[in-house]
C-alpha cells in the first residue's frame, strides 16, 4: 500500500519507526475547547473501527493505553489559521494547532490514514485498525478552497446539501458557494416577498437533455425554508465551511420578475423560464422599486448568513431592454453616465455600497469589471485567466473557476456517449489537476490578491443528487490537492496511485463519483432519471 495517501498532500510529512493501534481502550482528550471537536473525532472513529471511544477534557489516571490529545498552540507564522501538526507515534497521537480548523483538517487527514490502514487490515488479519507513525505539518496554501453548487436549475434535499458539506470538509475545501437564485428558480424563502417562492419557486417544464429544444412538461418547483438554511449554515460551521450565498442580479432573474413583474422594464407579462440560456428580461435598472426590493431581500439573506462577503452575480446581462426604457433612460441621465454598460456598473455600486452599509462585501462575476467597480469587491473569474490578471492589476482580491478547468457540469470523458448529459465541453481529471490558479503574468503584489478558486457545478442537466456527486467527484479531489498542497509537491502520477485508495474511502460513504480508472459511468449504473 501507499504508506501515506493522503489528499490533498500535505505540506510536510516524516516517517517515524511504529504504529500507533486503535483499540476500544484509546482515549480521545480534548483541551482548550476542543471537546466539540472530540465528539466528531469520536464519530468518525466509530465510523471507520466501529469503536466506541470516550471523550475527556483533561488527562485520565493512570495513562490509558493510548490517547488523541487535541490542543490548541497559540498564533503561529507558518501555519497560518487553518494549518496544524498531527504526530502519531506508538502511545499517542498528538493535534496541536494555532485553531480549532486545524484541529479539523488534522482529523480529516487521521481519518484517511485509518481509513486506509483499517481496509488494508481487513483485507490481511481481519483485525484492529493500525496507523504508522509520522511526523504531519500540514497548511493550505489558498484561503478560498471552494465548491459552488446551483440549486435554481435543480434543487437537491437538505440532507444531500449537509453531505455535500461533508464531503467538501474531507476534502478540507472550505467555502460552499450555493447559488440559490435563477430565470428558471427562486430558491430561498423571503418573509417580506412570499410571491418569490409562491411564484418564483415553481416552472412548469423542463428541456429534455436528449433534445434540448424541447421541454418535458412536467412541473419542477421547491425551496429552502429560512429554518432549514439557518441549519445548512449552522452544520456548514460545525465543519469549517463557510457557506456563501449568490443573489443574482441585474440578470437571470425572470423567476423574481415572475412573482413581481413590476420590477421588470417592459412590467411583464414574465414567467419562470422553462428553457436554459440567457435572457432578456432582467431588473429594470432606472426604477427606485428595484433597489428598495433588492435591499430588502438582501436584509433577510444577511440575517440567515454571518458570512462576510455576499455573492450578487453580476453576469450575463443582455442590455437591450435597459436601452430602449424610458426609466433606464432617465437613470442614465440624471446619473451622467454614458450607456446602460455604465448603467450596469452603476447597479452593481449602489448594491455594493448598501451591502458595505451592513458590513458585507461583494463577489461579483468577471462582468462587474466592466465600468468600473467598488475598491474591495472581489471579482469571480468564470470566463478565462485574463479577467483574473485584470482585476488583480486593479487592485480587487480574485477568485479563480475558469471555465477551461473549473466547471465540473462539462464532460468528463472523451467518449460522450458513455457520459451522462452535461453542458458540453470536455474537463477530464488530469486537466483540473493541472489547473494554476496563480496566472503568470502577475507580479508578487498582485498575487497577493488570489483568494483561491473553486469547482463550480451547474445543474442544467443534473437533476439528481447522485448526477451531482458523479459530475464532482473526483474532479474536486483533484481540485482540493491544487488548492491546498504546495505547488512544488503537485505530481498527477503520485495523486493517481493515491487516488485509488481515496475512491476506497467514497466507496465507503456510498459517494457515486465516476471511476477514472474503470468504464463504470452513471449512465452504466442508471442513475440518470432521463436516460
Ligand atoms: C456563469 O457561468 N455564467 C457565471
Ligand atoms: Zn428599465
Amino acid at each position: 500500500m501507499n504508506t501515506f495517501p493522503i489528499i490533498p498532500k500535505p505540506y510536510s510529512m516524516s516517517p517515524i519507526p511504529g504504529v500507533f493501534r486503535f483499540s476500544g481502550h484509546t482515549r480521545i482528550i480534548a483541551r482548550d475547547g476542543l471537546e466539540p471537536i472530540g465528539v466528531y473525532l469520536k464519530e468518525v472513529i466509530q465510523s471507520i473501527a466501529g469503536l466506541s471511544l470516550d471523550v475527556s477534557s483533561a488527562e485520565m489516571k493512570p495513562p490509558s493505553a493510548g490517547t488523541i490529545l487535541l490542543t490548541l498552540m497559540g498564533e503561529n507564522q507558518v501555519l497560518g489559521r487553518e494549518g496544524y501538526q498531527l504526530e502519531i507515534s506508538n502511545n499517542e497521537i498528538v493535534i496541536r494547532a494555532p485553531h480549532p480548523s486545524g484541529v479539523f483538517y488534522s482529523i480529516q487527514t487521521l481519518r484517511q490514514l485509518m481509513q486506509a490502514s483499517h481496509r488494508d487490515q481487513q483485507l490481511s488479519e481481519g483485525g484492529d485498525c493500525l496507523i504508522p507513525a509520522v511526523k504531519i505539518e500540514d497548511r493550505p496554501r489558498f484561503r478560498w478552497r471552494g465548491m459552488h453548487l446551483d440549486v435554481a436549475r435543480h434543487m437537491y434535499p437538505i440532507d444531500f446539501i449537509k453531505r455535500f458539506i461533508d464531503l467538501m470538509a474531507l476534502h478540507k475545501l472550505n467555502t460552499f458557494h450555493w447559488h440559490l437564485t435563477d430565470d428558471q428558480g427562486w430558491r430561498i424563502e423571503i418573509k417580506k416577498y412570499p410571491g418569490l417562492t409562491e411564484i418564483g419557486s415553481r416552472r412548469k417544464a423542463t428541456p429534455i437533455p436528449a433534445n434540448r429544444q424541447v421541454s418535458d412538461g412536467i412541473p419542477y418547483k421547491g425551496f429552502y425554508t429560512q429554518d432549514q438554511v439557518r441549519e445548512i449554515v449552522d452544520y456548514a460551521t460545525r465543519r469549517f465551511v463557510t457557506v456563501i450565498p449568490e443573489i443574482e442580479l441585474p440578470g437571470h432573474v425572470l423567476a423574481a420578475l415572475a412573482s413581481y413583474p413590476e420590477l421588470g422594464c417592459t412590467g411583464g407579462s414574465y414567467q419562470v423560464a422553462t428553457s436554459w440560456g440567457v435572457f432578456e428580461d432582467v431588473f429594470c435598472a432606472g426604477n427606485e422599486k428595484v433597489y428598495e426590493f433588492l435591499e430588502d431581500v438582501l436584509n433577510e439573506v444577511i440575517e440567515l448568513f454571518p458570512a462576510g462577503y455576499i455573492h450578487i452575480g453580476g453576469d450575463e446581462v443582455p442590455k437591450d431592454r435597459w436601452n430602449h426604457c424610458q426609466k433606464c433612460q432617465s437613470m442614465i441621465e440624471k446619473q451622467g453616465l454614458k450607456n446602460a454598460a455604465e448603467l450596469q456598473s452603476y447597479f452593481i455600486k449602489r448594491i455594493a455600497a448598501f451591502l458595505s452599509t451592513r458590513r458585507r462585501r461583494i463577489i461579483g462575476w468577471d462582468e462587474t469589471l466592466e465600468g468600473g467597480l467598488a475598491a474591495d469587491a472581489t471579482v469571480m473569474v468564470w470566463r478565462d485567466a485574463s479577467y483574473g490578471v485584470q482585476a488583480a492589476r486593479m487592485g480587487h482580491d480574485v477568485i479563480m473557476c475558469p471555465t477551461e478547468y473549473c466547471y465540473f457540469d462539462t464532460y468528463q470523458a472523451q467518449d460522450q456517449e458513455r457520459e451522462p448529459p452535461a453542458i458540453g465541453g470536455f474537463l477530464p481529471l488530469e486537466k483540473v489537476y493541472a489547473f494554476e490558479p496563480i496566472p503568470d503574468e502577475l507580479n508578487p503584489d498582485q498575487t497577493k490578491h488570489i483568494l483561491g478558486g473553486q469547482g463550480n457545478i451547474w445543474t442544467e442537466y443534473i437533476p439528481t443528487p447522485e448526477g451531482v456527486e458523479y459530475m464532482a467527484f473526483p474532479r474536486a479531489t483533484a481540485l482540493a490537492e491544487v488548492l491546498w498542497s504546495p505547488q512544488e509537491v503537485k505530481d498527477y502520477k503520485d495523486f493517481c496511485q493515491r487516488l485509488r485508495g481515496f475512491l476506497r474511502h467514497l466507496d465507503g460513504l456510498g459517494v457515486h463519483y465516476r471511476d477514472p480508472f474503470a468504464v463504470k459511468t452513471l449512465r452504466g449504473v442508471g442513475l440518470h432519471n432521463s436516460l
